[in-house]
């Protein structure tokens, strides 16, 4: 069973591969990774990509992705801490996507900054944000660069489409907040990030979900150009403010080919599509290989056609509902149970198939890519050839970033 040309997603080629290791255990396949690498540069054009390490959370597979991919503009960090470890290993432009309201990581950052020569820029939309900036700034005698972030939240009659994160939604609170910048001398305005989440990180192409997928195809349509005009109308206030251009990041995996079509976005990040973790498997738009995931034991058969396996229980963060379970991936046909789910210590799977059996293996994904790595301290890396290395994750380097 193939599931695409460049890969062999057999049963039987995880079974030879894994079978004989302790399990579980985490891989990736790099083959995969390469085709989703080209899949993604084909998606882009020629806009460079940010990766979102938060999606990939192994320096290593870090690495590589930004040696792959034509035209990088640099990393989208999670945390300070992690961009500081970032800029430690080589990273030269690491862009925190989110604010930092802790002083000793700032200063930190600002000291990894001053000893390697990367820039890291930090995530600001309130003036808590630039006053504290200011502050650490002022006393480390170094001009911090900011990003601004732009809320891209779209309200419809009854529906509060986006997410909750900048406070940045119209052209008032961005002027004041620009008034507040000329208060700040020790920081400068690198660029404007806006995130559409609602078009970038909702899947509008789920199997068994015609009503659903019809709603929100129609709401993504009637946002995007909401979207468009925001970040035209903050990019050019902000332009005129300075005097000068800027850098636009916008978009996700799963907006890539809208984000890309706005003529002020400089730069576009992707994360999931690389591991292609399963809640991005329903978009319309694209289709790239899973390329991460784990495998788990099968040790007991307490029941025809029930088969326990050892762990599993990896649940994604976000909203609690069914899609953010781990997905059996290999035997197709196996499934979760309702009322167990992915368990804590043990997974009971149903399946009627003859490949199962005690002492075997199941192939599962997880829903979110980065998370992953958050279970296990390597992952298994093998291409055509075979097992060819593990790669440790922030987890199996002792790294705790949040
Ligand atoms: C600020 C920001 N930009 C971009 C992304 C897109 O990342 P991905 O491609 O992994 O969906 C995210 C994901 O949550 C994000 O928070």
């Amino acid at each position: 069973m193939t599931t695409h040309p460049e890969t062999d997603h057999s049963y039987e080629r995880f079974s030879a591969l894994f079978s004989g290791r302790t399990l579980p255990l985490a891989w990736l396949d790099l083959d995969a990774l390469d085709a989703n690498i080209r899949s993604i540069s084909q998606r882009c054009g020629n806009m460079p990509v940010r990766i979102a390490s938060k999606s990939i959370r192994n320096s290593r597979a870090l690495e590589y992705i930004a040696g792959q991919q034509p035209h990088i503009a640099g990393i989208m960090s999670y945390s300070i801490a992690e961009s500081v470890m970032l800029a430690r290993r080589g990273f030269k432009n690491i862009l925190c996507g989110y604010p930092c309201m802790e002083a000793e990581q700032i200063s930190e950052a600002i000291q990894a900054m001053k000893e390697t020569g990367a820039l890291i820029l930090f995530m600001t939309d309130r003036p808590e944000h630039i006053s504290l900036l200011q502050d650490i700034a002022a006393r480390e005698d170094h001009t911090v660069r900011i990003c601004i972030d732009l809320d891209m939240s779209v309200r419809f009659p009854g529906v509060y489409f986006g997410v909750f994160r900048s406070s940045l939604n119209n052209t008032e609170a961005l002027t004041r907040f620009l008034d507040q910048l000329d208060l700040c001398p020790r920081l400068e305005i690198w660029g404007a990030m806006g995130y559409e989440a609602q078009v970038a990180g909702i899947a509008d192409n789920v199997p068994g979900k015609g009503m659903y997928n019809r709603i929100i195809r129609y709401l993504k349509k009637r946002s995007l150009p909401k979207i468009a005009e925001r970040r035209r109308e903050a990019v050019a206030l902000i332009r005129r403010r300075t005097g000068r251009n800027i850098e636009v990041n916008g978009g996700g995996t799963g907006s890539i080919e809208s984000t890309c079509l706005e003529k002020d976005v400089t730069e576009v990040t992707v994360g999931s599509g690389y591991f292609q973790s399963h809640l991005f498997d329903g978009y319309r738009q694209f289709r790239h290989i899973p390329a991460a995931g784990f495998v788990l034991r099968v040790t007991r058969n307490p029941a025809p056609d029930i088969y326990t396996c050892q762990s599993g229980g990896f649940i994604a963060s976000g909203a609690t509902d069914t899609a953010k379970t781990p997905q059996v991936y290999r035997p197709k046909s196996a499934t979760l149970l309702k009322n167990e789910g992915a368990g804590e210590v043990q997974t009971p799977l149903l399946y009627t198939g003859n490949l199962l059996q005690p002492g075997g293996i199941v192939v599962m994904r997880h829903a979110k890519a980065g998370e992953l790595c958050e279970h296990f301290n390597t992952l298994h890396v093998f291409r055509s050839g075979g097992l060819m290395d593990q790669w440790p994750t922030y987890r199996g380097e002792g790294f705790d970033f949040h």
